[in-house]
Order: C-alpha cells, then sequence, then structure tokens
C-alpha cells in the first residue's frame, strides 16, 4: 500500500519537471546497467547465466530505474575468454539460448521500455571460427583475414616468433600454426586471433555483423578493444613488424604486458578513420528507424586518445566513448582533491558539446566495494548517477556487491591461468567480479537451482542479496532507486556543473538548473568532518536531504545548514536548496 502512495506522490512531484522544453535523445543522460550474462540468472539449472533468465529479470531493471541494458557477448564461443572469443558473430552463444530467446527478450525489453545493447568484439575472433580455420589452411578467400607472419628458427634449433609482440593476457602475441606452418598475431589470449583491419573485405563484414544486429532492433554496441584494431603498417619497416621499445618498469619481466611500450600495435592513427568509417553504419540505420542506434566504444588508453573517440572534425566518433577515468585513476588511497580532479580532468578535455559518461565498474575491475569500501558505495553512486552525462553501472553495485573469493582450483580466467601462478593469480584475476549475482538468500543466492555453478557464488549473500535490500527501510538498493528517480529532473539531465575540494576529505558537487538547485557532497574519509557549503556561489540557508548514504543518521527531507554541516566519516547526502 504504501509503495503506491510514495509512488503517486513521486508522479505528482516530476511533473512539475515535466515542462521543460529541451530535447535530449533518449541516450543522452540514460542509465546504462551491465549484464555480464554468464552470471546473472540462470532459467535452466545448469549453474551458468543465460538469456531467459534476463528476460526473466528485466522488471528488476525496470525496478531500479534503468534505461539500457548492455550485454556482455552472447556470440557463440568457445569461451576461453567467456565470449570474448567468438567463433561465429550471427549465432547466440547455445549454452545462453537460441535466437528465439533472444528475440523474445528484446520483445519484453521493448514492452518495458528498456533499450538492449550488445557487445561485439571484432578485434579478433576466436581461433576456431571457420574464418580463422580457413584462413590458417590458405583458403584463397579467408588467407589474408588475419596477421600471419613468419617467424625463424634460432640457434639452438628452436622456433621463434616473427618479434618481441607481448600478449595483453601475459606471453608472446604470436602463435605458431603448424597448419600454415606461420605465426598468427594475438593481442589477447592465444585462442584469440587478431583480424586484419588492412583488410577491407574484413572491414564490409564487421559492418554487415553490426548491421545484422540493429537491424534485429538492438539499440546500440559497445564495441571492444577499438584501440588495438590496427597494428603498424609494416610496409613502412620494410615488411616486417618491429620490436617495441622495453618500458625498463621494475618488477617486470619479458612475459609481462607492461614490460614493452605498445607504440606499434594500441592507439594507431587508422584507428580514428576506422570508428568514423563504423559510426556511419549506425546513423544509416538510426535514419532507416528514426530510433537512434547507439556507438559505445571501450579502449584503455590516454586520456587525449580517448575524447578523440568522439570525433574530429567532419568524422564522428562514438556516441559514448567510455570514460575510464574513476575505474583507473582512483583507488583506496584517493581523496576528495583527487576524485575532484579525476572528474573535472574528464569534463576539462571531453568535447564541449559532447555527452559525458561515468563508468565505476566492469567484468574487468575490481568491484566498487573491494576497491573502495563498502561505506562508499552509495557515494560512488552518487557520483556515477548525478554527474552530467551517462550512468554506467557494472550489475551488482547497485547493492554493492562485494568481490567473490574464487581459489586457484576454480579459477576460469585465461588472465589469471596464464600467470601459472597459484598464489599471486588473484592479483589479476577477474573472477571475483563475475561471481554469480546475489538475488536472494536461497541456494547460489538466487542465481541457479544447479549443485555447482560456474564461479562460486561470493560468502556473505546471505545478507547481501537485493531480496534483503529490497525489504529493508534503508539500503544501497534503496538509495540507488532514489539516485535514479532524482536524476530524471533537469538539473541533473541538463543542468550545470560545479564542484568543490571542501577539504581533503569533502568532495562536493553543485548542479543546478533555473531555479532548481543541488549539492551533493560526500565525506570520503575515514572521520567526522565539518564543512560550509556557502562556499560555493549562491548556496547559503537551508538545505533539504534527498539521499542519503545508508549510514548516515539524516534521511530524506531532513534539513541542515548551508553554513555548518557536520557529515560523519562516509557519509554522502544529496541536499536541494530551499527557495
Ligand atoms: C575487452 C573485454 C575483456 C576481454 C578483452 C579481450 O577488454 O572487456 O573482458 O578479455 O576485451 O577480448
Ligand atoms: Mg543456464
Amino acid at each position: 500500500m504504501w509503495e503506491i502512495i510514495v509512488a503517486s506522490l513521486m508522479v505528482i512531484a516530476e511533473a512539475r519537471y515535466e515542462n521543460v522544453n529541451i530535447k535530449q535523445d533518449w541516450w543522452e543522460t540514460a542509465v546504462f546497467y551491465q549484464i555480464y550474462p554468464r552470471s546473472f540468472m540462470d532459467s535452466d539449472g545448469d549453474g551458468v547465466g543465460d538469456l531467459n533468465g534476463i528476460t526473466s529479470r528485466l522488471e528488476y531493471l525496470k525496478e531500479i530505474g534503468v534505461n539500457a541494458a548492455w550485454l556482455s557477448s552472447v556470440f557463440k564461443s568457445p569461451m576461453h575468454d567467456f565470449g570474448y572469443d567468438v567463433s561465429d558473430f550471427y549465432t547466440i552463444q547455445p549454452e545462453y539460448g537460441s535466437m528465439e530467446d533472444f528475440e523474445q527478450l528484446l520483445k519484453k525489453a521493448n514492452e518495458l521500455d528498456i533499450k538492449v545493447v550488445l557487445d561485439l568484439v571484432p578485434n579478433h575472433t576466436s581461433n576456431e571460427s571457420e574464418w580463422f580455420i580457413k584462413s590458417a589452411s590458405r583458403d584463397e578467400y579467408y588467407s589474408d583475414w588475419y596477421i600471419w607472419e613468419n617467424g625463424h628458427m634460432d640457434d639452438n634449433g628452436f622456433r621463434r616468433p616473427p618479434n618481441n609482440w607481448i600478449s595483453l593476457f601475459r606471453k608472446s602475441a604470436w602463435t605458431y600454426s603448424p597448419n600454415r606452418d606461420q605465426f598468427y598475431l594475438h593481442q589477447f589470449g592465444e585462442a584469440q586471433p587478431d583480424l586484419n583491419f588492412r583488410n577491407p573485405v574484413v572491414v564490409d563484414e564487421i559492418k554487415n555483423i553490426i548491421k545484422f544486429w540493429l537491424e534485429k532492433g538492438v539499440a546500440g554496441m559497445r564495441i571492444n578493444s577499438v584501440n588495438h584494431f590496427f597494428e603498424i603498417d609494416k610496409d613502412i619497416y620494410g615488411g616486417r613488424y618491429p620490436d617495441e621499445p622495453i618500458t625498463g618498469k621494475p618488477g617486470l619481466g619479458p612475459d609481462d604486458y607492461g614490460y614493452l611500450e605498445h607504440i606499434y600495435t594500441k592507439d594507431q592513427d587508422e584507428t580514428y578513420e576506422m570508428v568514423s568509417q563504423i559510426r556511419d553504419v549506425f546513423d544509416a540505420i538510426t535514419l532507416r528507424n528514426n530510433v537512434t542506434r547507439v556507438m559505445m566504444t571501450d579502449a584503455y588508453t590516454s586520456i587525449k586518445n580517448a575524447v578523440r573517440y568522439y570525433g574530429e572534425g567532419i568524422h564522428s566518433g562514438a556516441h559514448i566513448p567510455f570514460n575510464f577515468a574513476l575505474v583507473e585513476n582512483l583507488d583506496k588511497d584517493s581523496d576528495a582533491r583527487d576524485i575532484k580532479y579525476v572528474v573535472d580532468r574528464w569534463l576539462t578535455y571531453k568535447p564541449l558539446r559532447k555527452q559525458a559518461n561515468w563508468v565505476i565498474g566492469n567484468h574487468d575491475v575490481s568491484r566498487v566495494a573491494s576497491r573502495f569500501r563498502p561505506e562508499l558505495v552509495d557515494a560512488f553512486n552518487m557520483l556515477v548517477l548525478l554527474l552530467p552525462g551517462i550512468a554506467i553501472t557494472y550489475m551488482g553495485e547497485e547493492i554493492g556487491m562485494l568481490n567473490g573469493f574464487v581459489p586457484w582450483s576454480e579459477t576460469k580466467d585465461p588472465l589469471a591461468c596464464n600467470t601459472d601462478d597459484p598464489v599471486n593469480f588473484i592479483e589479476v584475476s577477474r573472477d571475483p567480479v563475475r561471481t554469480p549475482f546475489q538475488w536472494s538468500n536461497g541456494k547460489n543466492a538466487g542465481f541457479s537451482t544447479a549443485d555447482k555453478t560456474w564461479l562460486p557464488v561470493a560468502e556473505g549473500f546471505e545478507h547481501l542479496n537485493v531480496a534483503n535490500q529490497r525489504s529493508a527501510v534503508r539500503s544501497h538498493y534503496q538509495v540507488y532507486r532514489t539516485l535514479t528517480n532524482l536524476r530524471i529532473r533537469p538539473a541533473f539531465r541538463f543542468g550545470r556543473y560545479e564542484s568543490l575540494a571542501l577539504n581533503n576529505d569533502v568532495f562536493a558537487f553543485k548542479r543546478w538548473y533555473n531555479d532548481d538547485t543541488y549539492v551533493v557532497v560526500m565525506n570520503v574519509g575515514k572521520t567526522y568532518r565539518i564543512v560550509n557549503l556557502t562556499a560555493f556561489d549562491l548556496i547559503f540557508g537551508q538545505l533539504e536531504v534527498e539521499a542519503s548514504s545508508v549510514l548516515s543518521s539524516r534521511t530524506y527531507s531532513d534539513n541542515v545548514q548551508a553554513g555548518y554541516l557536520d557529515l560523519a566519516a562516509d557519509e554522502a547526502l544529496v541536499l536541494r536548496m530551499q527557495v
């Protein structure tokens, strides 16, 4: 009953914002929710998440105020890198379901007005893809689809790779194919041969794949690892790929990716033109369908390179080039000044008229509660959801899931397995962020009825789960819902932004549109602090609490004084100026 009352009160409260007449496309301030399909919801009891599982939980996305789901790769794959090694881009991984299941998912999402975005990894395929098998056997059509090179025999009669290039997953980036009697390049795992983007037939095929899925009704695609598309043009170097220089970083050996400076295998200039060509595919389909198909790009690179993906001059780039600043440039020791610096830095480099986006986690990086601390989960969700632009949440961050513990014996991530190190693998393993989603305190956290799930469920799920947080008066889940609801207001959708580190511990930012003004303030330090919010221009008098972190003593509609605000350690608040 009270839910209905609250809901109708909210409708009344939101109505006053509806007359604001600024046109925004669906994606421009959307909340994207990343689903790792293997770990979200298992519908058939095999211990592996699947599409029907996702479909059955789409209402949950609606409930937490998400606008779009982007699914980590669901294409057919032998799963050496869990879908990031695709053997057929036109087929759904059978373990996850069928094409009909996917269409059903789309249909249900459509009914709920949730957009679906798919992950595409065009940099490489699986070594089990038909393309690669044919290329390895020098089939005329496919022969030039991958990067093939001769190696040489050393003085001791050992076969040596063409040069010193190292894979992101450690060790040589070259693997010998006896069939073809040549080496193939793989910037990632050895089961992931790199496609040859200098071959126009390959590029056409990638464009066809994108068209295929966009025409099926997918609202966008996240294009993976774009900055690895091109290697240096070897013709400039007399037909041989040159060695990369050694970084000289301490503690790194010739098997480590960081051992070399990747000047020939990453961030090549041709990349940006290719991204622009791919964007044209999205635009062509948008024109025909009247619903914008969104291109996202994924590249871990310098900030100057990262913002080049927005497009340059007449070349359009991605709608949403992922911003990894919060992921890469903040850690446990970061204070208020670091947060301000990292956020404002991105906004400074970003082209003025483009939308920013905020990513705090994904299937490759440690969870927020583990990377920082559990008490800061709400503060970071406030950042992601209330900073200007697009918000991107990795599943589980809305309830503050922690990294799971996956012992060496159960480790699946190829990056971790490649360390051959049963002790230190933990430092690189991505399995801990991929443990099953925690729905309830039931068997396997409500994720699956199987006796064994593909990765073990994280400890502590009995308390840390959706059901628990849903019924609690205060929980990360409740805060998250409040925040997605707040961000519909014009001040957060297109309002202006200003930030201050009020001291080393307290970061605050102001968002305002006309006379509607908010201050988001967070004490990321470990002690109690008193701050004065009148340090912001035009902030004075009293402010009302709109949202507060779980451990805060304040609740909705409490008043605080702008001139004197005492914040407990880890306390985070969204405040609204009284008019
Ligand atoms: C992307 C994915 C990562 C994968 C890699 C190789 O970076 O996010 O999970 O391992 O591509 O395909
Ligand atoms: Mg299953």
